[in-house]
């Protein structure tokens, strides 16, 4: 029985940078391969969620607030990820949500993510859960709960639900690992990775990068898909015993390698899509020939658009950060970096 129940919760959840990369799903959000990502620290989203469960209520009522101004795109994206899966959450009817948004990183970067703002939602979702129904027995579930909630609004979400190195979806080689939430796996791996700095270079913050659900769907009928879903796997199996050796180099290969390999697959796809800009190219040229020329210890990924993520451990910080300066911030729009790192995870906010 559902009692009257009403409150406020706070999360601040970070955005996820890809290694092994999540292009291509089924079902109701279920991954074609394992992928692993880098919680990040400083890009993050706080979700603030004002909550009523009142029985006698008969419908949702929803109210969503980015940085203080009403978000009518967002808020039906939110109401349709609830009514679609409305049997993970029985009370939904009786329930009214006020949610309030915001972000750490700067608007114009182009980097809004769904990770960060889907899994600080679902983390104050299960929070909410907890109240009503009482609270989950220890953190692990807790977590494994919003992780699921969070797949559910967006897959890469369910990834940074968790600090450090994250996997998400079934890997021989990931114990517990699961296509149906992510598992943390920080603790497994050399701490040298736990350092890695992300220095994130904007190339384009206009450009629209596809969306996830344009690029997931062009992996269906993908001339290259079930080759593209076996490397993803081997790349999975591979980097556990990379990075368990503290293998930064072998870590670089497999890093660009999953980069290039997206953007490969977009560029033939139907329809195709080139997403990197000439500057992106530029600094892919210029981070390889420095990595050979000063033995610089730094790779780049991409996500789906033209920013660059540059990564290195923090050893090299200083080094990279000047050559970064010096040689890398003119092909970038306005000089932008943000400099990121590996961080600890979602945390609660007490108000
Ligand atoms: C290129 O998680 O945004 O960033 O499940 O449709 O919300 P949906 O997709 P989304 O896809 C992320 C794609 C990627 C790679 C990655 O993060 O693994």
């Amino acid at each position: 029985k559902i009692e009257h129940k009403s409150g406020s919760v706070t999360w601040k959840s970070p955005s996820n940078i890809a290694i092994v990369k999540y292009w291509g799903k089924h079902g109701n959000q279920m991954p074609n391969n394992p992928s692993l990502s880098f919680s990040l620290s400083k890009s993050c989203t706080e979700t603030k969620v004002d909550f009523d469960v009142d029985p006698s209520r008969n419908g949702l009522e929803l109210d969503f607030q980015f940085e203080g101004k009403a978000e009518k795109k967002f808020e039906a994206k939110i109401r349709n990820f609830l009514t679609k899966n409305s049997a993970d959450f029985p009370y939904l009817n009786h329930l009214k949500l006020g949610i309030e948004s915001s972000n750490t990183f700067p608007h114009s970067a182009g980097i809004a993510s769904s990770a960060s703002s889907m899994s600080a939602l679902a983390l104050c979702l299960v929070s909410i859960e907890s109240r009503v129904f009482g609270g989950f027995s220890d953190k692990k579930q807790f977590r494994t709960r919003a992780s699921h909630l969070a797949r559910l609004a967006s897959g890469s979400a369910s990834r940074s639900v968790y600090g450090g190195l994250v996997c998400w979806g079934e890997s021989e080689s990931v114990a517990d690992s699961s296509d149906y939430y992510a598992v943390p796996i920080a603790d497994d791996i050399d701490p040298v990775f736990n350092t890695f700095q992300d220095a994130i270079l904007i190339v384009d913050s206009a450009q629209k990068s596809v969306s996830s659900t344009a690029g997931h769907k062009m992996m269906v009928n993908h001339p290259y898909a079930e080759m593209r879903y076996f490397v993803a796997r081997s790349h999975v199996e591979a980097l556990k015993g990379i990075m368990q050796e503290g293998d930064v180099k072998g870590f670089g290969k497999i890093l660009e390698n999953e980069a290039l390999a997206l953007h490969g697959l977009m560029m033939n796809s139907d329809p195709s899509f080139i997403l990197m800009k000439p500057n992106t190219l530029k600094i892919i040229e210029l981070i390889r020939e420095i990595r050979e020329e000063e033995e610089m210890p730094w790779y780049f990924t991409l996500d789906a658009g033209p920013n660059v993520h540059l990564m290195y451990p923090l050893e090299a910080a200083n080094k990279a950060e000047k050559l970064i300066k010096d040689v890398l911030l003119p092909y970038t729009q306005d000089n932008t970096v943000i400099y990121d790192h590996v961080g600890k995870g979602p945390e609660q906010i007490k108000k």
